[in-house]
């Protein structure tokens, strides 16, 4: 094994102890990585998931191992890994970032990387110089006995709510397959699990039927922004209807759990408030918006179809506004909206008198309350996941607003460009068509079946949410 050179060490723990001297946008997306996060009652939150599922935040792995002849010496820095995947895309793990295997092994039994060596390979009977390498770093991932690792198709895992489901399933152990056909979702999402073993990415329709052996399906494809889901019309519909039917053919052949991502929409222009599970809902069927609202009220109407009829083990999620890393700067959506535009110095456009109400979620929340409705022996009915701290869009803005400035003057993104005037305020603007007046869950179900209450705070989502934009911005630059 190759030993690490005084040049090398000192150039490891420059990373750890201070800002590395590289551009501006590799200066600003570590900095993230130092920054504790509370949760609501103000206790740090050093992990992510419900009880025996649980994945650090900060994820320690050792950063370089002295070998003498007879001992090694470990020394560590803590690598927010969980965080780094989206928070710090330029510092993917690389060959000389790695730590040599038997460290790894030593210092975290229960999360270890299966393959965390560069590999060189030469082809047998091919001249030496026709060589290639594989990557093999990766996040380190729980070891599972094979009885306990699941095979878990996600439909719609390039999207922003599948790839971070993704992630939390590759870390606990999983084998995990995703479907997808890019028409909303980006495959650099996921760019860090291609190549691992446990990991599999199909470009595919789930409108048209797939062959695949699997012992759990998370159905999450359809495009979520108003702006994707309006695009093509009929398609969203064939989405949901079409597609919801083969993956639950899917999981009638294989007897896969089965768990729809349906929605807050399905409550359309609520007459109740907030919203439990037994409202039946008040959605316009012909607007803008019906091609959504009707096709996830059709996709709920086949999953209990196939679980009536053909006894196809089912889960409906209904999921309320959720926002964090990873969602397209574009989208169009209340968060990405306001913060690209926060972010930029350009007017945050507000519909209407912003009045409208909705109730934020981080991602990580989400991902929790999905898998724990997955592993949950409630079928019967859907489950409200949402969160309700409800807030005016005016509101939202506001905070929005503030936070940035507030990052800003703490150092932790870049500030605009000194040639770019700051014209970031709320600007009114004529509102939309259909647009929900008011959105809250009622989540008392979520938490009687499932145990599930969020943890995060929107103020915490939205600071690891426009550390993130900001660094998509400045890469993009
Ligand atoms: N994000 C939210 O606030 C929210 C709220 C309610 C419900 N949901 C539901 O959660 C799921 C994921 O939402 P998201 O925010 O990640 O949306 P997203 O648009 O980011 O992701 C959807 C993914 O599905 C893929 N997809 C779309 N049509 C497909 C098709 N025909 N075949 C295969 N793949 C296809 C897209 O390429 C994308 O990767 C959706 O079903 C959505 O309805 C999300």
């Amino acid at each position: 094994m190759q030993q690490p050179t005084r040049d090398s060490l000192s150039a490891t723990s420059s990373l750890s102890d201070r800002p590395a001297p590289l551009d501006r946008a590799r200066a600003h997306s570590r900095a993230p990585s130092v920054r504790s996060v509370t949760d609501r009652d103000g206790n740090e939150l050093r992990e992510v998931g419900g009880t025996g599922e649980q994945v650090p935040l900060d994820l320690v792995r050792p950063i370089l191992c002295i070998l003498s002849i007879l001992r090694c010496t470990l020394t560590v820095r803590p690598s927010p890994q969980l965080q780094s995947l989206y928070l710090n895309p330029l510092a993917s793990p690389t060959a000389a970032d790695s730590p040599p295997p038997p460290a790894q092994h030593l210092r975290s039994p229960s999360l270890s990387s299966t393959s965390d060596r560069f590999s060189p390979h030469t082809v047998p009977g091919w001249p030496a110089s026709v060589a290639f390498a594989t990557r093999t770093t990766f996040p380190p991932v729980k070891k599972l006995a094979r009885a306990d690792r699941k095979r878990i198709l996600v439909t719609g895992g390039a999207g922003f709510v599948g790839s971070h489901l993704v992630d939390r399933l590759m870390f606990l152990g999983h084998d995990v397959v995703v479907l997808d056909s890019f028409f909303s979702g980006n495959k650099t999402t996921l760019a860090h699990w291609v190549g691992h073993p446990n990991f599999e990415l199909i470009r595919g329709d789930v409108v048209e039927p797939i062959l695949l052996e699997v012992d759990q399906i998370y159905h999450l494809a359809c495009p979520a922004s108003p702006k994707a889901y309006q695009r093509n019309a009929v398609k969203t519909l064939k989405t949901s209807f079409i597609g919801t039917q083969n993956m639950l053919g899917l999981a009638k052949r294989t007897k896969a759990r089965f768990l729809l991502s349906s929605t807050s929409e399905v409550y359309g222009s609520p007459t109740v408030h907030p919203q439990p599970e037994s409202y039946w809902g008040n959605v316009n069927p012909n607007g803008p918006r019906a091609c959504y609202d009707e096709g996830k009220r059709v996709a709920e109407a086949l999953t209990y179809g196939y679980a009536r009829q053909d006894g196809v083990d089912v889960r409906v999620a209904r999921i309320f506004n959720c926002f964090g890393p990873r969602m397209s700067t574009d989208d169009g959506r209340l968060v990405s909206n306001f913060v690209v535009a926060a972010l930029k110095g350009e007017p945050l456009q507000v519909y209407g008198d912003g009045q409208a109400t909705r109730s934020l979620m981080f991602v990580h929340d989400l991902v929790t309350g999905l898998i724990d409705l997955m592993e949950s022996s409630h079928s019967l009915t859907p489950v409200n996941i949402g969160s309700s701290d409800e807030g005016t869009v005016l509101s939202w803005a506001q905070t929005i607003l503030s936070t940035v400035r507030s990052l800003r003057a703490a150092g932790e993104i870049a500030p605009l460009p000194p040639a770019t005037p700051d014209r970031s305020e709320v600007e009114f603007v004529p509102a939309v068509v259909d647009d929900p007046p008011r959105r809250r869950p009622d989540t008392t179900l979520a938490r009687e079946v499932i145990g599930w209450d969020p943890r995060w705070t929107v103020q915490a989502g939205l600071d690891e949410t426009v550390r993130y934009f900001a660094a998509q911005l400045e890469m993009a630059d």
